[in-house]
C-alpha cells in the first residue's frame, strides 16, 4: 500500500469561499479537530495576508502537535520572513510557495516572461530554504501551462531545494485522464522527481475535483490537497472526506492508504459547516444527511435483510450512528413493520396490512411520514374500531 499524505487547506483555500470569515477561536477549533482527524498537513492560512491570518497561523502552529502546519506565501522575501515568524514554533514547519506558470497568468496577471518566472521561483525557494527544511512549491494554473515549461521550472525549483511539488488545477479545468498524463509526463521528464513528493490540488468548477485527485494518485501523486466538505473558492476544492473514503473502500483498486481516523469525518464535517455557515447538501457523498438514508421499499427491504445490498460504506466507518429508513410513498411493508417495532408497538400481520393501506394513503399526501404520524395511524388502527 502506498501512503498518501492528506494536506488540508480548509483554513486557507476553504476560507476563500465567498461569504466565509472565521475568527481566531473558530480556526483553532477547526485545527484541533483536523488534528483528531489525523490529517498530515494543515494549511492554516496566508501569514502575510493580514494580522489576523498571521496570528491564526502562529497559534495553530504552536497548538497542533501531531500534524505539520504550513502557510501560503508569494515569492516575496517579506512574505517568506513573515511566514517563518508565524510557523517557526510548529512541530514540523513547512512553507507553501506559489507562482503562476500558465501563459494566461504570466502574460495578463504577472506580466512576467517565463524566464523571469523561473528566476523568481528559484531565488525564492533558495531563500525559503534558509528557514524551512520542507518547502512546497506550487505551479499555479499548472493545468493550463505548457508541459515542457512546467517540466523546466520544476527541474529548477527541485535543484534549488523544493521538497514537495504541487500541480494545482486552479480553475477546475482538467479531466481525469489529462491530469494523470501530466503527472506521468513530469515523472518521465523531470530529473530527480522521485526524490520529491508530488501533490494534487484540484478545484471543482466542472465537478471533477475528487475524481481528478484520485487520477493523480493513480499516476504517482503521494499527496492530495483539499478541504472538508469541499468548500473553497468558487465551486470549491476537492472534498477530502470523499477522497479518503474512496481510497479506503476501493483499496483493492487504488492500493493506497491515508492515516486519517475516518470515524472523525462526520464530526469534522459538521463543525466546518457550523462555523463557516456553509450548508452541506443532503445528497452530498459521505457526509450528506441522505448519504445513509433509504427510501424505496425495495432498497429498504434489501438493507433490512443484509446492509451491503445497498450500502457500500457503513455509516459507523465515518462516525454516523446508523443508517435511516425514511418512510415515504416508496417505502414497503418491511420497513413499516420495522419502524413500528422500533417505536415499541406489536401489531399482528392483519393490523400491519391495514396500517400499510392507511400509511400509503397518507404518504401520497405528505413527503415524509414522521414517527408522530405513524403513532397516530397506529392508534387509529388499534383503538378506533
Ligand atoms: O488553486 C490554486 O492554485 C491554489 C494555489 C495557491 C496552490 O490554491
Ligand atoms: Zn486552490
Amino acid at each position: 500500500m502506498r501512503k498518501i499524505n492528506i494536506f488540508d487547506t480548509t483554513l486557507r483555500d476553504g476560507e476563500q469561499s465567498a461569504g466565509v470569515n472565521l475568527n481566531l477561536q473558530e480556526k483553532l477549533e477547526i485545527a484541533r479537530q483536523l488534528e483528531r482527524l489525523r490529517v498530515d498537513i494543515i494549511e492554516a492560512g496566508f501569514p502575510a495576508a493580514s494580522k489576523g491570518d498571521f496570528q491564526a497561523v502562529k497559534q495553530i502552529a504552536e497548538t497542533v502537535k501531531t500534524c505539520s502546519v504550513t502557510g501560503l506565501s508569494r515569492l516575496v522575501q517579506s512574505d517568506i520572513d513573515t511566514a517563518w515568524e508565524a510557523l517557526k514554533g510548529g512541530a514540523e514547519p513547512r512553507l507553501h510557495l506559489f507562482i503562476a506558470t500558465s501563459p494566461i497568468h504570466m502574460i495578463h496577471k504577472l506580466r512576467m516572461t517565463p524566464e523571469q518566472v523561473i528566476e523568481t521561483a528559484v531565488e525564492s525557494v533558495k531563500y525559503a530554504k534558509r528557514y524551512f527544511p520542507i518547502v512546497q512549491w506550487s505551479a499555479e494554473d499548472a493545468c493550463r501551462s505548457e508541459l515542457p515549461f512546467l517540466a523546466k521550472i520544476i527541474t529548477e525549483v527541485i535543484k534549488a531545494g523544493a521538497t514537495v511539488i504541487n500541480i494545482p488545477d486552479t480553475v477546475g479545468y482538467i479531466t481525469p485522464k489529462e491530469y494523470g498524463n501530466i503527472f506521468t509526463f513530469l515523472r518521465n521528464n523531470v530529473p530527480n522527481i522521485e526524490k520529491v513528493s508530488l501533490s494534487a490540488h484540484c478545484h471543482d468548477d466542472l465537478g471533477m475535483a475528487v475524481v481528478n485527485s484520485l487520477a493523480a494518485i493513480e499516476h504517482g501523486a503521494t499527496q492530495v490537497e483539499g478541504t472538508i466538505n469541499g468548500i473553497g473558492e468558487r465551486a470549491g476544492n476537492a472534498a477530502l472526506e470523499e477522497i479518503a473514503v474512496a481510497l479506503y473502500i476501493r483499496k483493492d483498486y487504488y492500493q493506497a492508504e491515508t492515516r486519517l481516523n475516518l470515524q472523525e469525518i462526520k464530526r469534522t464535517s459538521n463543525l466546518v459547516s457550523k462555523l463557516t455557515g456553509m450548508v452541506i447538501p443532503p445528497n452530498k457523498a459521505v457526509v450528506g444527511k441522505n448519504a445513509f438514508a433509504h427510501e424505496s421499499g425495495i432498497h429498504q427491504d434489501g438493507v433490512l435483510k443484509e446492509k451491503t445490498t445497498y450500502e457500500i460504506i457503513s455509516p459507523e466507518l465515518v462516525g454516523v450512528q446508523s443508517n435511516s429508513m425514511v418512510l415515504g410513498k416508496h417505502s414497503g411493508r418491511h420497513a413499516l413493520r420495522n419502524r413500528v417495532e422500533e417505536l415499541g408497538y406489536t401489531l399482528s400481520d392483519e393490523e400491519i396490512n391495514q396500517l400499510f393501506v392507511r400509511f400509503k394513503e397518507l404518504a401520497d399526501k405528505k413527503k415524509d411520514i414522521t414517527d408522530d404520524d405513524l403513532v397516530a395511524l397506529i392508534f387509529e388502527e388499534k383503538f378506533d374500531h
